[in-house]
């Protein structure tokens, strides 16, 4: 039976929690500035893709160091507009088997095909080392993600790229105002796309965004964000109407005015979680890329299961018993997704080792040091109640004399 008045007590056991209440696991909140935004374009009747959305487009390229932008309906879309104004059907796009679906899953909707290649352990991103082992004559672009906010590294990318004569687009839907080597990630690559999704750094609810160094390839986007219209009524190819509105991007200016001060907040609670970890051998705090500031959209730290009695998930789950609420990004790699069964060459391994230990702490920008405390007591009391037992160290004098008995 477990002891309920002691304080190790997990409260996953009947214990007294950490956390008088649990701590939010994200921040999504409007403030009233937003709300006279979206209000505001209400009032003025122009509902569709008018002014706000060039406002969000133009401040966004200024801010990223990118030359043409275009918002669009989510993400996904911004995936999608990206890989169909850069690649054709059959060609091959190397991708990390570590990210959201939808990396890999537009490619598919492209009409190419994914390879899936292997992240670093300690970053989590795009293994450039990997990237050059898969690459064939069919190869024709790599597709990956700023994961969790923080930028893969570039210049190895871009060395591979040029070597052989690849493009390249980076899933920047985590990472809204990163930076790499003091410039916007705006500035590299064939395309970056975003997502606003509601629970993002900027989050509008739905919405996205590509951006583009090339006048070209801005074109094909803007053709095929709207049927491919050059004119009124003039379909020049085949396109979707994957547009943003204005009520979205009056909530994205809004929320972009603050969205800098915001991602300096994340960037000091992941300094305080960095130092907490540092104390705890069970778990091992997220590396960043040489020559990157990341955003922290997630904070994802992996756990050392052989030092622990306890699953991953178990380990979660009494967490978030003592107020903690964690979530796993992700639980899977892609090689592992019945949607890619006819993709799969081989299984990265270190997505299927990050895949049973990566678990994020609550991040957002409104996180207090109580709460970073009460995060810290959190971690070290689960972690001392699944601590293995020690195995006691015989010297070998000790021994010796073991032996002579
Ligand atoms: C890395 C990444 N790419 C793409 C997407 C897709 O964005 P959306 O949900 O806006 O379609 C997401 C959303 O979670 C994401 O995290």
């Amino acid at each position: 039976m477990a002891d309920t008045n002691n304080p190790s007590t997990l409260a996953i056991l009947g214990g007294k929690p950490t956390c008088d209440s649990p701590i939010p696991f994200m921040s999504t909140a409007l403030n009233q500035n937003d709300i006279d935004a979206a209000t505001a374009v209400l009032h003025s009747g122009m509902l569709r893709q008018a002014s706000k959305c060039a406002e969000l487009e133009e401040r966004i390229a200024d801010i990223s160091d990118a030359e043409n932008a275009f918002t669009c309906s989510n993400g996904t879309c911004a995936l999608q507009l990206a890989y169909g104004s850069l690649l054709n059907p059959g060609d091959e796009v190397i991708v990390p088997a570590w990210t959201f679906l939808a990396t890999a899953s537009m490619i598919v909707a492209a009409g190419c095909i994914p390879i899936f290649c292997d992240v670093l352990p300690d970053t989590y991103q795009i293994d450039p080392a990997d990237v050059e082992k898969r690459i064939t004559p069919k190869t024709r672009a790599i597709a990956c993600t700023h994961l969790y906010g923080c930028p893969v590294d570039i210049n190895a990318i871009e060395q591979i790229a040029a070597k052989h004569n690849l493009t390249i687009i980076y899933d920047a839907a985590q990472a809204h105002l990163a930076r790499y080597n003091d410039n916007g990630i705006g500035a590299f690559g064939d395309a970056v796309t975003y997502s606003f999704y509601a629970t993002k750094n900027l989050g509008t609810g739905e919405g996205g965004m590509v951006t583009t160094n090339s006048d070209t390839t801005a074109k094909k986007i803007s053709l095929l964000r709207s049927h491919g219209e050059s004119g009124k009524y003039l379909h020049e190819s085949i396109g979707f109407n994957y547009r943003m509105n204005d009520i979205t991007a009056a909530i994205g200016c809004s929320r972009l005015d603050r969205l800098e001060q915001q991602n300096e907040s994340r960037r000091k609670t992941a300094a305080q979680y960095n130092k907490i970890l540092h104390n705890i051998d069970a778990i091992d705090a997220p590396s960043v890329t040489q020559g990157a500031l990341p955003v922290w959209h997630l904070y994802t730290c992996k756990l050392d299961t052989a030092l622990l009695t306890c699953t991953r998930d178990e380990f979660c789950d009494a967490l978030k018993a003592e107020g903690v609420p964690t979530a796993v990004h992700y639980p899977r790699s892609l090689t592992r997704q019945p949607c890619f069964e006819n993709f799969v060459q081989d299984h990265p391994p270190t997505c299927d080792w990050l895949a049973d230990r990566v678990f994020c702490l609550p991040m957002h920008h409104d996180l207090s040091d109580e709460q970073i405390q009460a995060v810290s007591n959190a971690l070290n009391k689960v972690v001392a109640a699944f601590a293995k037992p020690e195995i006691p160290t015989v010297s070998v004098p000790e021994r010796v004399a073991a032996v002579e008995h």
